[in-house]
């Protein structure tokens, strides 16, 4: 069930490719939750055979982020994996992908470097190059494992965006999955950094699927000035809330968007006691 080495990794899909199968892959950086299991079911529906890999990756950390206490859970992780039916867990170590050493800086790994238009907004303002890091280590999964379906979650809609991107723009013989995002029961988006949120900041927490839902209904109501839009987001957010952003772009391409209309992605980040927390919903 779990290999750690590529070779091993390589020798497994081969054989599987001999015997006629599709094969999915479910990238993740481990500490799995329900969302990620919405995309191992998905993947395990689509094709013959489900590689799962966990892997936390170093290069899509800045500097002052949190690597080093990024939670990790790999036993329970394998359970969960067992019980839906993966066929395969990939978790490698940083030297595995990255060399003895895996010495990290931008002179010494080839990197795969998404468009400028796609990373100068967003996510990627206050996490400088880490599309720079998602976008390699995809590419190196892709290229280890070589499947026919690889799936992601909507709730990493920048993330999703840029990997269709590259995958168009380098003709990568794969087809991406997208799958909604998954909620708890009070509308948060699961995300494996809610654990880091305190009982008090899972309240705060709330805000964003709040500011989100209201936005929908503000523009059903006809308010597509997105300026208008932000500032109904106001009203949801307290001296607990830190908003990174909260804007309106194209579905497809990123573009920005002053007027909203039926091709529009509303994306928010906010610090919830420190803790950041990501968001977005389409407008209709
Ligand atoms: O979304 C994630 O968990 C990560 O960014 C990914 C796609 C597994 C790459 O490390």
């Amino acid at each position: 069930m779990l290999e750690k080495k590529i070779i091993e990794v390589r020798k497994r899909v081969s054989q599987w490719k001999k015997d006629g199968l599709s094969i999915g892959l479910v990238p993740t950086m481990g500490a799995l939750h329900e969302g990620h299991l919405s995309l191992i079911k998905k993947s395990v529906e689509t094709c013959d055979k489900t590689i799962v890999s966990i892997f936390v990756n170093p290069i899509q950390f800045g500097p002052s982020e949190d690597l080093e206490k990024y939670p990790k859970t790999i036993d329970a992780d394998l359970e969960l994996c067992k019980n839906a039916g993966v066929d395969l867990v990939f978790s490698p170590s940083p030297s595995e992908m990255y060399g003895e050493g895996h010495i990290l800086s931008n002179d010494f790994l080839t990197y795969v470097v998404p468009p400028y238009f796609y990373t100068d907004k967003l996510c990627a303002k206050s996490r400088i190059g880490h599309f720079d890091g998602v976008c390699t280590v995809v590419m190196k999964l892709f290229n280890i494992v070589q499947p026919d379906y690889a799936v992601f979650g909507q709730k990493d809609a920048q993330q999703l965006i840029v990997i269709k991107k590259m995958v168009k723009d380098l003709d990568i013989p794969i087809e991406i999955i997208s799958c909604p995002i998954v909620r708890d029961k009070n509308g948060l988006a699961l995300s494996s950094r809610n654990q880091y949120l305190s009982e008090d900041g899972k309240k705060y927490s709330l805000a964003l699927n709040k500011i989100l839902v209201n936005i929908k209904a503000c523009y059903k109501k006809g308010i597509t000035d997105t300026k208008s839009l932000v500032e109904t987001a106001l009203v949801f957010l307290n001296n607990h809330h830190e908003l990174e952003y909260l804007e309106f772009v194209d579905k497809n391409t990123l573009e920005n968007k002053t007027v909203a209309d039926g091709d529009t992605l509303v994306l928010i980040a906010v610090r919830v006691d420190n803790v950041r927390l990501i968001d977005n919903c389409f407008i209709i």
